[in-house]
């Protein structure tokens, strides 16, 4: 059977490119700084978000945990969106590794904390309180339909972290797609941020592995900090040469999936039962409700998954499909086919 899946751009797989790559690497001991290929990678993603110096590691959630940690200290307060991975997916890792204490702001519906609410998070000096230190953005926003933060807004976020003397962590699992959709250079876009962390394993394709950059000091506390967690890879050149690839090949047609995820948003909007937000389509991540009181999320995704859609229930009522290397536009359209049927028999 035809099989679409939209659970994820984590789904993707190597291109033939990265197999080559990777099977040929020239590779050494990481964790001695060794490996010229891991070395290439990480001074290629620096200059691409234009800061001094970048860290390979295992995964977005790696790339997030130890920039915190290499930020903060213990019983420092971080502001985040209460909507952001960080706070939402990665188990607490900051707090439960790093001391790290929370503070959330709700997260608007384009994946924006409102200036007004950052600024008035920010701890006064006080004996009772815990010190802020970074604030955490999320950049394309995952729950908040992959909405991308534009300049302004990061500029607006910059000039208070510059008033009141805090750093700025960008997650940008997607942020690529980002700069992407807002057309604007990945640099620029970086440039308030002290640190980002950017995956190479979803929409660009890659097995595995995330990119952190920063200024140099701030890459040789990721470093320590990565070692710690038990991130410290020895030939990681092998995975290393698929990133190589990622960044080379895979961004400029990351706008690809931004108009298959644009179709499949037009398509859903037209099926009885179903609801979507069309102006929350930005980059590759659908999310639509289902407004039928006979159908669940849970049991429409299972029907879609037995006739060869598959997506993902998120939350109550919520549906997520995210578009990524392996969808053709005809794909989008098989999936519209298997969505309409689907509504009709249930
Ligand atoms: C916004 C965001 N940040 C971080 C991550 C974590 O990445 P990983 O799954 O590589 O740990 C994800 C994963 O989906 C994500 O969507």
């Amino acid at each position: 059977m035809r099989v679409v899946d939209l659970r994820s751009d984590t789904m993707t797989r190597p291109t033939p490119a990265m197999s080559q790559a990777m099977a040929a690497a020239e590779v050494g001991d990481d964790v001695f700084g060794e490996d010229p290929t891991v070395n290439q990678l990480e001074k290629m993603a620096a200059a691409r978000l234009g800061k001094e110096a970048a860290l390979f590691v295992a995964s977005g959630t790696m790339g997030n945990l130890v920039s915190l940690l290499a930020h903060c200290g213990r019983g420092d307060e971080i502001i985040l969106g209460s909507l952001s991975h960080t706070f939402f997916f990665e188990q607490g890792g900051s707090a439960a590794v790093g001391g790290i204490h929370p503070r959330t702001v709700a997260n608007q519906p384009d994946g924006t904390m409102p200036l007004t609410e950052i600024e008035a998070a920010i701890r006064a000096d006080n004996l009772h309180f815990p010190q802020t230190r970074l604030i955490v953005l999320e950049n394309t926003h995952n729950l908040c339909s992959g909405y991308p933060l534009d300049l302004e807004y990061m500029q607006a976020v910059g000039d208070i972290a510059r008033h009141h003397g805090l750093k700025i962590h960008v997650d940008g699992a997607r942020f690529f797609n980002a700069a992407a959709t807002l057309k604007v250079s990945p640099d620029q876009l970086a440039a308030e941020a002290d640190s980002v962390s950017v995956c190479l394993s979803k929409g660009l394709a890659a097995p595995v592995g995330s990119v952190v950059c920063g200024s140099r000091d701030f890459i040789g506390r990721a470093r320590r900090a990565r070692k710690v967690v038990g991130g410290g890879m020895r030939q990681a050149g092998v995975l290393a040469a698929a990133g190589i690839i990622a960044l080379n090949e895979m961004v400029d047609r990351l706008a690809d999936d931004h108009a298959n995820a644009h179709k499949l948003a037009q398509g859903l909007a037209q099926l009885p039962g179903l609801s979507i937000d069309l102006s929350q389509i930005k980059t590759n991540i659908v999310f639509f409700e289902v407004t039928r009181n006979d159908v669940t999320a849970e049991h429409l995704v299972k029907t879609l998954d037995d006739q060869g859609a598959r997506m993902l229930p998120v939350g109550v009522g919520r549906i997520r499909a995210v578009t990524h290397y392996h969808m053709s536009a005809d794909d989008i359209d098989y999936t519209l086919e298997v969505c309409s049927k689907v509504l009709r028999q249930l």
